[in-house]
């Protein structure tokens, strides 16, 4: 947990973040600064050593001086400067504090921000930035490897009282939303032989017992059976853990509105099944419940955040594994709507869980269903590590989606549904395939798969940018990385 405060002038403190735009002359705080450091700042600037360029870091001792350091963090050109950027930079900052043992630290912020930001929208990114770059996955490594997590962040402005109030406020909900992002990581790093499908179940029914307004159901085998989900229960069959559905409610809004549904793929291990994956593939495959935890971390978000709205959130949840129970290449499934899928590879499962719960989305009525699944490599291959797939017919859904990944520094591509992609997923010898016969646009036939089982407004997220194992995310520490959460809450509220 960390607790943030806001003063008008430096204090003691260990650690001081400036941030630094690239300019001619510096002014405000960082003149100051420079000036009580007898020029270093500029020396710096001046040798090009730190010219205040993106990502840029610098760190100064100093002495006699209230701050013992000063850590100069480069936001490159104001004209250019977002949201990604300043969760980034904060990230980066927030990682080297770490690195540094230390806890507590001021952060000021230059009358430039104001200028660029909305003050509520100013806090909100700099708790939702500061409280997702804190979080590491370390809790099965020897307590001294473990990150030491920041406590305290005091920012420092001669802000009105006005926009004082408006950052309190963002502040107060982006650390809502870090907390609630955080939380969907740690279901997401946990290693598959913990984060099962039943303890899939088990954390968000945790979650119902926590928030008053949040209803949860988890379904196992024989209510599966009888809702006849004959293509999730399929793809469950050769793993010796139980399948679950999870249903959680969130009916916080006008009674009578219609709800939003998330759907989420909960796949808690994907070896492939008996299309095996190659070895190299099938790490990090633990992830591949991703689309789940985003919606349980959305569903935490708008809890805590009293977002009124009403809500639904399903989770197909099960492993797809090999063995003599497994199912195969060439079985024909049905699934809840009565249509038949030949399966022509036991590797695209996370579509056939889908389907199912897009099926039981029906049953709400829905104004709208966004799902959020971890697909398909191809989308990865197509648009890397960082940014997601978004696939939508509506028109409004995609502007909507766009705009809050926008504002939030999420990054999300609108990626082709089409009829040729829709003829592709159509089997001889069942109603559809499970797979197209053509290796080429992968995520798009994922896609027009999905689309087959949705009877209402629907958008879906093919999770490429989901987890980071190497170094696309220098701001953060490896592994989930929360993606979704602060694009869904931002559309929903
Ligand atoms: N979970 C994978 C997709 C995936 C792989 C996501 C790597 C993120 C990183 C999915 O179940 C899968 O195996 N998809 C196959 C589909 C293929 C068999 C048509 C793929 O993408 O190779
Ligand atoms: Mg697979
Ligand atoms: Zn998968």
């Amino acid at each position: 947990m960390i607790s943030y405060k806001i003063k008008q002038q430096i204090e003691k403190t260990d650690l001081l973040v400036l941030p630094i735009f690239e300019a001619k002359k510096f002014s405000g705080l960082a003149k100051m600064i420079d000036e009580q450091l007898s020029g270093q700042i500029t020396k710096l600037y001046e040798s090009k050593e730190f010219e205040a360029k993106l990502k840029q870091t610098a760190l100064l001792y100093t002495q006699g001086q209230a701050y013992q350091r000063v850590l100069l963090i480069g936001c490159g050109d104001i004209k250019n400067v977002n949201s990604r950027h300043l969760k980034q930079v904060l990230g980066m900052a927030t990682l080297q504090a770490q690195s540094k043992k230390i806890k507590k630290l001021e952060l000021a912020l230059p009358k430039e921000l104001f200028k660029k930001f909305d003050p509520q929208i100013l806090g909100q990114d700099i708790s939702a930035g500061i409280g997702m770059s804190d979080y590491a996955f370390d809790t099965y490594r020897e307590k001294d490897a473990r990150v030491v997590h920041i406590s305290r962040v005091t920012l420092v402005t001669d802000c009105d009282t006005k926009q004082k109030k408006a950052l309190e406020k963002g502040l107060e909900a982006g650390d809502k939303i870090a907390q609630a992002a955080n939380f969907m990581r740690e279901l997401g790093n946990t290693p598959p032989s913990d984060m099962t499908p039943t303890r899939l179940g088990k954390e968000a029914q945790t979650m119902g017992q926590l928030h008053k307004n949040l209803k949860i159901k988890v379904l196992g085998q024989t209510e599966i059976e009888k809702l006849k989900m004959g293509s999730f229960l399929a793809v469950a069959k050769g793993s010796h853990e139980e399948p679950k559905f999870i249903i959680m409610e969130f009916m916080n809004g006008k009674k009578g509105d219609k709800p939003t549904v998330l759907v989420g793929k909960g796949i808690t291990f994907d070896s492939g099944g008996l299309s095996i994956k190659p070895a190299n593939f099938m790490s990090d495959m633990k992830f591949d419940m991703l689309g789940a935890a985003t919606v349980i971390g959305c569903m935490n978000a708008l809890a805590r955040l009293d977002v009124k709205k009403n809500v639904v959130g399903l989770v197909p949840a099960c492993e797809n594994m090999p063995g003599g129970r497994a199912y195969r290449p060439d079985d024909i499934l049905t699934a809840m709507n009565g249509k038949t899928i030949e399966v022509k590879n036991t590797d695209a499962e996370g579509r056939l869980i889908l389907c199912d719960a897009l099926c039981y989305a029906s049953r709400y009525e829905p104004k709208e269903v966004i799902d959020f699944a971890t697909l398909t490599g191809a989308c990865v291959v197509a648009i890397g590590e960082e940014r997601c797939g978004l696939f939508s017919k509506e028109e409004k859904m995609v502007s909507g989606l766009l705009a809050s990944a926008e504002k939030t520094g999420e990054l999300l591509w609108r990626l082709p549904l089409g009829e040729e992609y829709s003829e592709m997923m159509k089997s001889m010898v069942a109603d559809y395939s499970n797979i197209s016969a053509s290796r080429y646009a992968g995520a798009s036939t994922a896609a027009a798969f999905l689309e087959f089982f949705t009877d209402y407004p629907w958008a879906h997220i093919d999770l490429s940018g989901s987890y980071t194992s190497g170094k696309s995310h220098p701001w953060m520490h490896v592994g989930a990385n929360g993606f979704g959460v602060q694009t869904v809450v931002d559309y929903l509220a």
